[in-house]
């Protein structure tokens, strides 16, 4: 059952208190392993009976686990997390409806979104560790590394969040940054597809002067993107690209910025080089590039 489908079920029949019990377990996720139900009780000042009643709802909506067997109490997953971020982002009239997914992959789900405008969004919700969720319950995890997932995906949303502030307002191509909520990172939608499963590709030279024309940009503005391929950078019929996914950015004076600018870029040239036999880069950007991978490769 995706949460996606029962959302407006799911906030139709929760209650304020079905949130405060969800937000008292995150602010208290850094401090125990499974959030226990006095603690539940003493900061919700609700009693007992309540509480389980509450739980019980939470649980079989799947926003929560509470695990059996063990100490009595509550651990927050997945998607009590989209839930308490979502909640905030309608209370902020920056959405008003999810729609269908755009990209779901290892580390993240990107869906279509309103905005009470009626513009176009795309929500990117970061899930890192998914996979050792799935398993709570059959292999048991230790639940420590649970917390830490949750908290790696808030930590990516704010740092790929940062780098679009930087880089769109200077004009590179990326995607519109609106907001970010917890793990939860809102853009305007970018109406294109991961090159390789673009066939419409007329000018791969142009599309490639485009792409390295934003990498020299972003590195001047300071930042390395590190995890670029031709996965993460989107192309429109029109042949506009913007490059996406940049939670791994570094800044272009750390230790390895250099070896991971050169990743990215052999990324690219390998695989234009493999799909459209481009062996020559135009020549506009052969002096940057051979300016920085000279001091790559320190051979001046
Ligand atoms: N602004 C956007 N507009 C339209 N589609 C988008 C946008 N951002 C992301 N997408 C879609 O969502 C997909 C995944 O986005 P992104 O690369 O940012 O996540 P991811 O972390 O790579 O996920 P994965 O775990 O698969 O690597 C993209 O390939 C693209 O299809
Ligand atoms: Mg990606």
């Amino acid at each position: 059952m995706s949460l996606f489908h029962t959302l407006r079920t799911v906030f139709q029949n929760l209650s304020d208190d079905h949130f405060k019990i969800l937000r008292i377990i995150e602010r208290n996720l850094k401090k125990y392993e499974i959030v226990p139900l006095e603690v539940i009780e003493r900061e919700s000042k609700l009693d007992e009976q309540s509480i389980e009643k509450l739980v019980r709802k939470l649980n079989f909506y799947k926003l929560i686990w509470s695990p059996k067997g063990r100490e009595k109490g509550c651990l927050l997953n997945y998607n009590g997390l989209d839930l308490l971020a979502l909640k905030n982002l309608v209370k902020k009239n920056i959405i008003e409806s999810i729609g269908k997914p755009l990209g779901v992959g290892k580390e993240a789900d990107v869906y279509e979104a309103l905005s009470p405008k009626g513009e176009k969004l795309a929500v990117k919700f970061f899930r890192i560790g998914r996979t050792s969720f799935r398993s709570y319950g059959k292999k048991r995890p230790t639940l420590y590394s649970i917390h830490s997932y949750l908290y790696a995906s808030i930590n990516a949303a704010e740092k790929e969040f940062e780098a679009l502030k930087i880089l769109h307002p200077r004009g590179i191509d990326v995607p519109e940054p609106i907001a970010r909520e917890r793990h939860i990172v809102v853009t305007k939608i970018f109406r294109g597809v991961e090159i390789p499963s673009a066939q419409y590709i007329k000018n791969p030279v142009k599309v490639l002067a485009k792409i390295l024309d934003n990498v020299i940009r972003s590195y001047e503005a300071g930042l390395v993107h590190s995890d670029l391929s031709v996965y993460n950078i989107l192309v429109t019929p029109s042949e506009d690209i913007i490059i996406i996914d940049w939670p791994q950015w570094v800044k272009k004076d750390h230790p390895m910025a250099k070896m991971y600018l050169e990743r990215d870029l052999m990324n690219l040239f390998n695989y234009f080089k493999r799909r459209w036999n481009i062996k020559i880069i135009p020549r506009k950007y052969q002096s940057f590039l051979n300016e920085v991978l000279r001091e790559i490769f320190n051979t001046s």
